[in-house]
């Protein structure tokens, strides 16, 4: 989903030269292999968008695939980018490297600041453990090297390309196939999981992918200015949340659901809360633009292109 979306952005801004490998074509957690990607292609610049991804079901059921293929792909990736010349990466994290009870909104230094939630920890470690590569690359080979390796923290995203699969989604694409099913089954009720309680921040993916070229294109001073060598990551967020309830109520209006919501409060929900705080951002000079009212429109004709295609 997002790797498409930076595509996209860079083709709007007049950039045709990538290259790109499918997940069959190249696979990331196989080590000799990024590398003589890198050697055969010399790139210049690096956006890692790849990782195993999912929502709560799927990191409680599968956390070693997590926890392994996250590290692996970043570890091979971000060397493989080193071993070959590459001076400009970014890497795509995601907040859930803050703590469950992190002060919110969570602003960079939270940061190690508790314990992580448990339903995703492995894929968090995997996470944090990446932000560590790129500053440890930096410390140790920026002057060296020129090694300028960037990495942002996107709130929940959705949009264009998402993955809708029933169980392994995550909160946005698995409500807007329930729903629509729902419609389409004249179901009189909708059961999604936990109380409805929990806040969450939602960014459609558009935005983060603009958000990703400015922070990628920003001059090395001023990303230092508003950075640190060891706390070097970017929050990107839409800068407000809303509960589950009122997401599950949005995305039922977008599907023309008709049916009540009930809550199952006996599956796992997660934090409480989680809202970045993205003033590093802001400060820097960008602003998320897309309502969840029109990204939801989107997400929505998405799911039905893809599903009837
Ligand atoms: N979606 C969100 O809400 C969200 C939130 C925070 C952070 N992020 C981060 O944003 C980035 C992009 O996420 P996304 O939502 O765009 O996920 P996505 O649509 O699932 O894209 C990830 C891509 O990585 C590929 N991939 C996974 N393992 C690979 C491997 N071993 N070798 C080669 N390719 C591999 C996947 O291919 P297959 O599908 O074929 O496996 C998929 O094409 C990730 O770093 C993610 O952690 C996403």
């Amino acid at each position: 989903m997002v790797g498409s979306a930076i595509m996209r952005t860079l083709e709007q801004k007049g950039m045709t030269n990538f290259v790109t490998r499918t997940h069959a074509e190249l696979d990331l957690t196989n080590q000799a292999a990024v590398q003589a990607f890198f050697e055969k292609e010399k790139p210049n610049q690096v956006y890692l968008a790849a990782a195993k991804v999912g929502g709560i079901h799927a990191n409680n059921t599968y956390p070693a695939e997590f926890i392994y293929q996250n590290l692996m792909v970043q570890n091979n990736v971000i060397d493989g980018a080193f071993q070959n010349g590459v001076q400009k990466l970014l890497f795509l994290g995601s907040s859930c490297i803050y703590p469950k009870l992190a002060p919110q909104p969570m602003a960079e230094d939270a940061l190690f600041s508790g314990p992580l939630e448990p339903t995703n920890e492995p894929y968090a470690i995997a996470k944090i453990a990446g932000i560590k590569l790129c500053e440890s690359y930096n410390r140790q080979y920026g002057v060296s090297h020129g090694v300028d390796y960037r990495s942002v923290m996107p709130a929940n995203l959705y949009g264009p390309g998402d993955n809708y699969h029933p169980e392994n989604s995550h909160v946005i694409p698995a409500l807007v196939r329930r729903f629509h099913e729902a419609k389409v089954a004249n179901a009189p009720a909708v059961t999604i999981w936990g109380s409805g309680t929990p806040r969450r921040e939602f960014l459609y993916v558009d935005d983060m992918a603009a958000a990703s070229v400015f922070v990628m294109n920003l001059p090395k001073a001023t990303l230092d200015a508003h950075t640190k060598h060891i706390q070097s990551h970017i929050n990107i967020g839409f800068g407000e949340d809303i509960t589950i309830k009122e997401l599950a109520e949005a995305v039922g209006k977008t599907v023309g659901y008709q049916g009540t919501i009930n809550f199952d409060t006996s599956k796992p929900e997660g934090s409480p809360r989680k809202l970045m705080d993205s003033n590093r951002l802001n400060a820097l000079g960008w602003q998320a633009k897309v309502s969840l009212e029109s990204g939801l429109a989107n997400a929505y004709q998405d799911f039905l292109d893809q599903t009837t295609a």
